[in-house]
């Protein structure tokens, strides 16, 4: 497959992408295996919006992840598996093992019911099975919505409500580090308000008890048993659905991005092909989770539709201790290794002593995602991981791209520390300043927008069209709106610098302050509460939660706790707030409106520019908030 091999050959890529992008992208689609080929590259406006690429093509994306490869490297390892305990073996799938498991799942959802357009919920831990899961959807065409573990039943149930799903996939419970996480229970309560759901397949992995319902729930394991490892893949047009994931948003209510079937097939392979150089027989590892679209896009789909081997990891980085990462980089000699930036900054914290056992020789290739990466992080990771031998690639992107838009190409383009740098062929960024006008030149900062579609963009947001031309293509007239601030230094290197909506990234975790705030409230004495993003030197933004007793309670403490333990069972922990400050009153304008923007001043523990406060409904909580501040 083409791929590109020096800066030049990159400028000049762009160059032909930008000045004709049909003739581009289908060059980068004759690639694949189609069942019908395209009659029409791209259809589009970004003022409804509708965005289609590579019309009438009819295809399967899990021939091209599997099939395509088996007569080439049906023995090559497709998934490396490594368990949560390390001294549970692992497993190696090559991929004419892959390709018999998920048609042999396939079959099993064919026996529970499934149908092509259905959509199925996923809820598992990180096995090999949530692949073989999330490919057996594909292969039927059904539409998967992969949730993560760490969220519990109620971000889970208003997930599974919203896609209207038929099935559920999930496990008895999940390993992670020394904890065991009850992952049925959490689905048996989140059932109990979901009426679409008929079949619940129950993969054994903890060996949990748990209760099974007889007419709804299934063993995995069992129904495996009863099927054959024959299943011709479905045939799809290539606007058809191939998955939805849910991203918080400005609202309480999480979006379902939705994904299509060819064009995402095209972009995610293309950028992981480009952005990490990667070569025949590398071994691959992002240690994103399946339930985020790193997960998707670079453990599964990517790294499988170039033919590579992936390694999927069940565990945490720090267990059994923080040498995790590193340890198994060298067991498995990893080439390339592309994790979060909030990872590098804990297992710095850490010491040396964790990195210093390790040879980490087989690195090539190190990557980050999901939020900025701080210079001192960044150095960190080049001397002591890279041996500042290995290209590191800023990629940035988000759940609504599908894939990698700016980022270095490994060993191609110069790097420049917290610098995502350049922007991929296919791909057109543009600052706007807040009045929309488009900021030129360099040395720049602005709004970070798109001003031409790309194959792997989202289509729409699940069931909500309008929510999708709301969140994204309303702010400006004519451009997809990121919601991420930018500037564009003198050389033209875009550096991320953070959301400007009111949606956190914690730990690189997109989280929605609102459906945190709702979480809160389901305390029985918390009447209202505000939510908002402070510095955090591990998390990059850690959760400042201001809330209003009703009952005036004396000890806050076990108050907090108790705020702590409902956001646990409502979201889950990963939505914990960090910082409780239990207050009388919010600022709030006259028309009753939070104002959030003197809340985070206040949570930053900046009391200087507050701003006007005195069109405030009460101008004296703010002095009160300001004196019970948490630190
Ligand atoms: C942030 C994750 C700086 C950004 C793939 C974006 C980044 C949001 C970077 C999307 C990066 C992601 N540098 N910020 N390299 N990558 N972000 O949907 O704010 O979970 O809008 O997708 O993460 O988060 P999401």
């Amino acid at each position: 497959m083409n791929r590109i091999t020096s800066f030049e050959q990159y400028l000049s890529e762009y160059k032909k992408s930008v000045e004709n992008p049909e003739q581009f992208w289908s060059k980068q689609a004759e690639e694949f295996v189609w069942k019908k080929k395209w009659d029409k590259v791209l259809d589009w406006n970004f003022t409804e919006p509708n965005v289609k690429w590579f019309i009438g093509g009819k295809l399967n994306i899990t021939e091209n992840c599997l099939d395509r490869h088996l007569a080439e490297r049906g023995n090559q390892t497709a998934i490396i598996w490594e368990p949560n305990n390390p001294n549970e073996t692992g497993r190696k799938i090559s991929y004419k093992e892959l390709h018999s498991e998920v048609c042999r799942f396939a079959n099993v959802l064919k026996n529970n019911g499934a149908k092509k357009g259905d959509r199925i919920c996923i809820y598992m831990p990180m096995v090999p099975e949530l692949a073989i899961a999330v490919l057996a959807c594909a292969r039927i065409g059904a539409i998967h919505s992969v949730v993560f573990g760490g969220f519990s039943f109620q971000s889970l149930a208003d997930r599974i409500h919203d896609a209207d799903c038929s099935i559920v996939i999930t496990a008895d419970g999940a390993f992670r580090g020394a904890k065991d996480i009850p992952l049925k229970s959490v689905i048996d309560e989140a059932l109990q308000t979901c009426t679409s759901v008929k079949k619940v397949i129950v993969l054994k992995r903890t060996n949990t008890e748990i209760k099974m319902q007889n007419s709804r729930d299934v063993w995995w394991q069992e129904e495996i048993k009863k099927v054959s490892a024959d299943f011709p893949a479905e045939e799809m047009d290539s606007e058809d659905m191939l998955f939805i994931l849910y991203t918080s948003g400005s609202t309480g209510k999480p979006k379902g991005v939705v994904h299509t079937t060819a064009g995402y097939m095209v972009y995610v392979d293309y950028t992981f092909r480009n952005v990490f150089q990667y070569n025949k027989r590398e071994v691959f590892w992002c240690t994103a989770d399946v339930g985020w679209i790193t997960g998707h896009s670079y453990l599964i789909y990517g790294p499988l539709l170039a033919g590579a081997t992936t390694l999927m990891f069940e565990g945490i980085p720090t267990f059994p201790d923080a040498g995790r990462f590193w340890q198994v980089i060298d067991k498995y000699k990893v080439n390339i290794f592309y994790t979060a930036p909030t990872a590098i900054r804990s297992l710095e914290a850490v010491g040396l002593d964790f990195v210093k056992p390790y040879k980490l020789d087989s690195l090539r290739v190190l990557g980050t995602v999901g939020e900025p990466i701080n210079e001192v992080a960044w150095n960190w990771y080049n001397e002591n991981i890279g041996k500042e031998k290995c290209p590191i690639v800023d990629t940035w992107w988000q759940t609504e791209t599908g894939g990698i838009m700016i980022s270095p190409l490994a060993g191609i383009t110069k790097t420049k520390p917290s610098f995502a740098t350049l922007p991929l062929p296919g791909i057109q960024p543009v600052l706007l300043d807040e009045s929309g006008k488009e900021l030129l030149g360099n040395n720049v900062e602005g709004r970070l927008c798109m001003k031409f579609p790309w194959p792997g963009m989202i289509r729409t947001t699940y069931k909500n069209h309008q929510r999708c031309f709301d969140s994204y293509f309303s702010h400006y007239h004519g451009y997809y709106f990121t919601g991420d601030g930018c500037k564009r230094d003198e050389n033209g290197y875009y550096r991320i610098t953070g959301r400007v909506d009111d949606v956190i990234k914690v730990s690189g975790h997109l989280l929605g302050t609102a459906e945190i705030e709702n979480a809160i409230n389901q305390h029985p004495d918390i009447v209202e509460s505000a939510v908002v993003g402070f510095p955090h030197e591990i998390k990059g933004w850690g959760i400042y939660a201001f809330a209003i007793d009703d009952h005036g309670r004396k000890d806050t403490d076990e108050l907090k706790k108790e705020i702590i333990a409902t956001v646990t069972k409502f979201m889950g922990a990963i939505a914990k707030p960090d910082k409780i400050q239990i207050v009388k009153g919010l600022p709030k304008t006259r028309s009753g409106k939070i104002m959030r923007r003197i809340l985070r001043k206040i949570a930053e523990g900046d009391f200087s520019n507050l701003g006007d406060i005195s069109t405030l409904l009460d101008p004296n909580v703010v002095e009160e908030i300001k004196t019970g501040r948490i630190n």
